[in-house]
Parts: C-alpha cells; sequence; structure tokens
C-alpha cells in the first residue's frame, strides 16, 4: 500500500470480524516496526506478540473502561520498555508502536491502542490492582524488568471507519517563514 495511504487509512477500530490474524502478517509489521527510532539508539522497546485467544480476549479486562475491545480481537501485540535501558523508554515505545499499526494497516488489518502505563484495573478503586500487573499476571513470558506501555488490540475490521478529514484548522499547522 502506498504510504500515504496507510496513513490515511488507519483509524482506531474497536469491532472485529473474529477471523484469525496471521502470524506471518504480525511477524512483518513488527519486523518493520522494530527499525523504529530510539532515543541514543538505545533500542528500548520489545515486542510480544499474543495469539492465544484466551488471552487475547482476558486483556480485555486489564481496566474497567476502553479496553474490552480486546474481548472481540483476533490478536494483541503487547508493547514493552526497557526502563533500565533509557530513561525515554516511555517515548521510545510510543514511537514503535505507532510504526507498529501503521504497518498492521499495510497488512490489511485493524488496530487500536488501549494504554496501560500507570492505569489501575478499576478507575475508581484506588487500591485496585494496577493494569501492568494485570498484564505481566497473564504473560509471565514478559521479562519481570520490562515495563507495559501499552496493548495493540489487532483483527479484521467489522466495518468501515470514516476516513479522517485532512486536518481540523490551520492553527496545528504552523509555518515561520
Ligand atoms: C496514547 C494513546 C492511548 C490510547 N488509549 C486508548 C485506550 O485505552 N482505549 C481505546 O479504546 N483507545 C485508545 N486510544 C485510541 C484513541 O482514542 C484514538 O487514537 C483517538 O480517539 C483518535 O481516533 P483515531 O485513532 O481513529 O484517529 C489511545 C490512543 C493513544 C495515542
Amino acid at each position: 500500500m502506498d504510504f500515504k495511504e496507510v496513513v490515511k487509512k488507519r483509524r482506531s477500530t474497536r469491532r472485529y470480524t473474529g477471523q484469525p490474524v496471521e502470524k506471518e502478517k504480525l511477524q512483518r509489521a513488527m519486523e518493520l516496526a522494530l527499525r523504529a527510532p530510539s532515543s541514543k539508539n538505545t533500542r528500548s522497546t520489545r515486542l510480544m506478540a499474543v495469539t492465544d485467544l484466551k488471552r487475547v480476549h482476558e486483556l480485555g479486562k486489564l481496566r474497567d473502561w476502553g479496553s474490552s475491545l480486546l474481548e472481540e480481537a483476533g490478536a494483541a501485540i503487547v508493547v514493552l520498555g526497557d526502563e533500565a535501558a533509557s530513561p525515554m523508554w516511555e517515548t521510545n515505545a510510543a514511537i514503535m508502536a505507532t510504526l507498529l499499526q501503521l504497518a498492521l494497516v499495510d497488512e490489511g488489518l485493524a488496530t487500536c491502542w488501549v494504554h496501560v502505563g500507570d492505569y489501575l484495573t478499576l478507575k475508581d478503586v484506588p487500591d485496585s490492582q494496577r493494569s501492568e500487573d494485570y498484564v505481566k499476571e497473564l504473560l509471565p513470558e514478559i521479562p519481570s524488568d520490562y515495563r507495559v506501555l501499552c496493548v495493540i488490540s489487532i483483527g479484521y475490521a467489522d466495518y468501515t471507519p470514516k476516513p479522517l478529514p485532512e486536518y481540523e484548522g490551520p492553527e496545528r499547522m504552523l509555518f515561520v517563514e
């Protein structure tokens, strides 16, 4: 797909057909995303693809709001960062997550970012489990010294999202000449 087409096609997509997601597509997209730049070339980000549908769907409970779309997803990729490798681990991981979403669109897949970061599983219960701990308990394969930035929910879209407008207003794009 043409680069401009990929960028324009990407929308956060939260409903999927249930069609299984091919591992080769995930692998190709991850290989591209791993080319993302990182602060001082620390390469602090790792990606973990989850195709075990039971666990993909359980990831939907990582928060009590804004994550249940994972209960329908065909796959997920967990975006991890090595805090010890770079104080910019979150920024590095966010850049890679964005590139990953675009690479997945290029494979014909639909995605949505589900944030983990410092969220709690129950937003109104301050002593509830941290979302990151929930994800790590569900996926003991995650190295213990890695942090979890987000989970990218993946599937085949069961609707065609509206394309994004070109841009909302001139104030978001400035030229100083
Ligand atoms: C840092 C970040 C965190 C996000 N977290 C969530 C989330 O937890 N759940 C969700 O459904 N969407 C989440 N989104 C998706 C946004 O809601 C979405 O990008 C925004 O509404 C714009 O829509 P678009 O992606 O279709 O352009 C997140 C996006 C970003 C960039």
